[in-house]
């Protein structure tokens, strides 16, 4: 049996019988006016983080979501779309999108403003999506890029590159670790599917999406996901896993390489009123402006005395230069 199939069947017996400790997200639960999120979609909440940024959903976006789960985010989506087929739903396991059509109709009962129809689910495998090229504004997947093994991470994220307009966003949350992991725990199917040997360090990750062509990354989050000990799994050093939410969007590669957002900013605190750097960046006297990396490496080479670069704190939020 594959990794693939391996997978299917876990996610086939989580449909079936939900469990609430297979995933660990510290996120917690949405409270917007008139939301309310079924308690089996809770149960069913198998993301590690979350996708559902209110500043990727203005003017009425497109969406797709691939690996629906038990439908908690699509319904967070649904929120803010409101349109029938507003959020396309993608899952290869018969048995999942069984039971979130389930979950949509129990969402329907407790959400007045809620109709099944706003969310198109379709059976469809994340490496040959059954979407168009170029028709969608906001891709999202939680939790289920990083069970895939490097080829298949690829053709992932070539899919999803393929399906968004120009400047849409692929929105993703996934487990990373930048400890090494052995290959007793890579290649165990099951660890895997559960979302716990596949992890990639951060620099991995975000390098597979600019090869993709996203010009521009942001890393959105950075949390506490897991540990991995010698007494319960196949490993003889503690291993400490982290999940993030990243978003990477379909700009333009800039010919000087990707913009790639990890919560830096520069604070200008010269004599002046601002710093100009004549390229692009104008920093104002003591007022912090978010950087992408390329740009904090560009500042510090000035060597200036005037000028302050933070460390990333892995969380942007929008805003700054590029
Ligand atoms: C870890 S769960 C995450 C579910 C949901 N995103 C959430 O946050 O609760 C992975 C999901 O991806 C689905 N899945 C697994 N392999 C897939 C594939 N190759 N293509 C599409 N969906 C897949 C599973 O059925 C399951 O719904």
């Amino acid at each position: 049996m594959s990794y693939l199939e391996a997978t299917n069947d876990l996610y086939k017996e989580a449909a079936l019988t939900p469990d609430v400790g297979l995933c660990c997200t510290t996120n917690p639960i949405w409270e917007l006016p008139g939301l309310k999120i079924p308690k089996i979609m809770q149960e069913m909440n198998y993301g590690c983080g979350s996708t559902v940024n209110v500043r990727d959903l203005t003017n009425n976006p497109k969406m797709l979501y691939v690996g629906v789960g038990g439908g908690m985010e699509l319904l967070q989506f649904s929120y803010f779309n409101r349109q029938k087929s507003g959020v396309i739903g993608v899952d290869v396991v018969d048995e999942m999108l069984e039971a979130s059509r389930k979950n949509f109709k129990i969402a329907e009962e407790q959400n007045d403003w809620f109709k099944s129809e706003f969310v198109n689910l379709k059976k469809g495998d994340a490496l040959n999506l059954p979407v168009k090229d170029n028709s969608i504004d906001v891709a999202a997947q939680n939790c289920l890029f990083n069970i895939f093994k490097a080829d298949d991470l690829k053709k992932a994220i070539d899919e999803m590159y393929r399906v968004l307009k120009p400047h849409g966003r692929l929105v993703m949350s996934d487990p990373t670790c930048e400890q090494p992991m052995n290959d007793r725990l890579r290649n165990d199917d099951r660890l895997r599917a559960l979302c716990l040997s596949g992890s990639l360090p951060i620099a991995e990750y975000v390098k597979a999406l600019t090869d993709a062509g996203f010009g521009t990354i942001e890393i959105r989050a950075r949390k506490p996901y897991r540990i991995l000990d010698p007494k319960n799994y196949p490993t003889e050093k503690l291993i400490y896993i982290e999940s993030i939410e990243v978003a990477a969007i379909k700009d333009p590669m800039p010919k000087d390489g990707p913009c790639i957002f990890t919560g830096k900013a520069a604070i200008y605190f010269g004599d002046q009123d601002y710093f100009d750097d004549k390229k692009g960046h104008i920093l104002l006297k003591n007022q912090p402006i978010a950087i992408c990396d390329k740009t904090a490496g560009a500042l510090a080479d000035l060597g200036r005395d005037d000028i302050f670069i933070s460390e990333s704190t892995y969380h942007y939020d929008g805003g700054g230069c590029c």
